[in-house]
């Protein structure tokens, strides 16, 4: 009998306290544990059919490098999780992939999700978790909405920060570049554990970084949350500025933004940045200051978009008829 197709978005997601090195390259095993939040808005929205033929086929806008990574993805899983048949993925992204804005994170959970749903394996969370960890590391985190953690060992796994009751956050994406970027996140991790002489450092600290903001976002604490994302984002991004050969994913609007915030922070406002493997800003704000920030980035040049979401999220799994 026919398999009904399968609707998911997922979201991305935006790491405080990144990701940054593996031990094991094949399977995606994080070096040090991460904490990120679901970004609402920006989301991969992916539809898993029969394929007419026996193989798998990809419809949507792809480099070709991508195009390769994501089938051989799914040959993988299949071959993992004992399942076969040809599969039509059609996927799209509501925000530019490949840019910064975290395309693998939402894409590989889209994916792990749907074809569990597909299948009818109805595996638990953590075991989705790691399976979209295969994909992408950051993927393993989509799963997910809202306070993620990723922990390391031989198979981790994400799972959800618990708070006693929600923290309101809202998340500003201004973006600054809509091209590709030139390094992929996984390049560039690779090369800066291989080179960088501050990858050590980077490595020592880590899981003392990742438990002060585990503590700040149980306390609800914003600068205490603030002020340790920050100095992660800018640790991780000084290991890839010491690889060799260099690398910068910053542009001069990434910059003049994080001089910006800094500015609005003396007067008060609530908002702090963070920046993954690209030239994009996101800024955290608390929802009583998010409009004030907004007017602040109204006129910055080299802006294209601004797009206001906030913490959330969750992905959404729908049987289509
Ligand atoms: C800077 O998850 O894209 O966004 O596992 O090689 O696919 P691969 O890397 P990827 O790296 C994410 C890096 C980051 C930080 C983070 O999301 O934690």
């Amino acid at each position: 009998m026919k398999k009904a197709p399968i609707k998911i978005s997922a979201a991305a997601n935006v790491a405080l306290i990144k990701y940054w090195g593996k031990t094991d390259l094949e399977k995606n095993i994080p070096s040090a544990p991460s904490l990120s939040v679901g970004i609402e808005d920006l989301r991969t929205d992916t539809i898993i059919s029969e394929s007419r033929e026996d193989k798998d086929t990809l419809i949507g806008k792809f480099k070709k490098s991508d195009e390769q990574r994501i089938l051989n993805y799914v040959f993988m899983a299949k071959k993992l999780l004992g399942v076969s048949g040809g599969l039509e993925i059609e996927t799209e992204n509501n925000f530019p992939a490949s840019s910064g804005l975290a395309s693998s994170a939402s894409g590989f959970a889209a994916i792990a999700l749907g074809i569990d749903k597909f299948y009818g394996l109805d595996m638990p969370r953590e075991d989705i978790s790691r399976l979209a960890r295969l994909g992408s590391g950051s993927a393993a985190r989509s799963i997910y909405g809202g306070f993620v953690q990723m922990d390391t060992g031989p198979d981790p796994f994400a799972k959800p920060l618990i708070v006693e009751d929600p923290w309101p956050l809202d998340i500003l994406v201004l973006v600054t570049e809509e091209q590709p970027k030139k390094m992929s996140s996984t390049d560039s991790m690779n090369l800066t554990k291989d080179t960088s002489p501050f990858y050590s450092a980077w490595l020592d600290t880590q899981e003392a970084d990742f438990l002060k903001a585990k503590d700040a976002i149980e306390e609800k604490d914003f600068w205490k949350l603030a002020q340790i994302s920050e100095h992660n984002c800018l640790k991780m991004h000084s290991t890839i500025m010491t690889s060799k050969p260099p690398h910068v994913y910053w542009n001069p609007t990434t910059v003049e933004i994080l001089h910006q915030v800094q500015k609005i922070q003396k007067k008060g406002l609530r908002v702090f940045f963070t920046i993954d493997a690209g030239p994009q800003v996101k800024l955290i704000c608390d929802p009583s200051d998010t409009q004030r920030v907004l007017e602040q980035f109204e006129s910055t040049s080299g802006i294209s978009r601004r797009i206001v979401t906030k913490v959330g999220g969750e992905p959404q799994i729908e049987q289509l008829a």
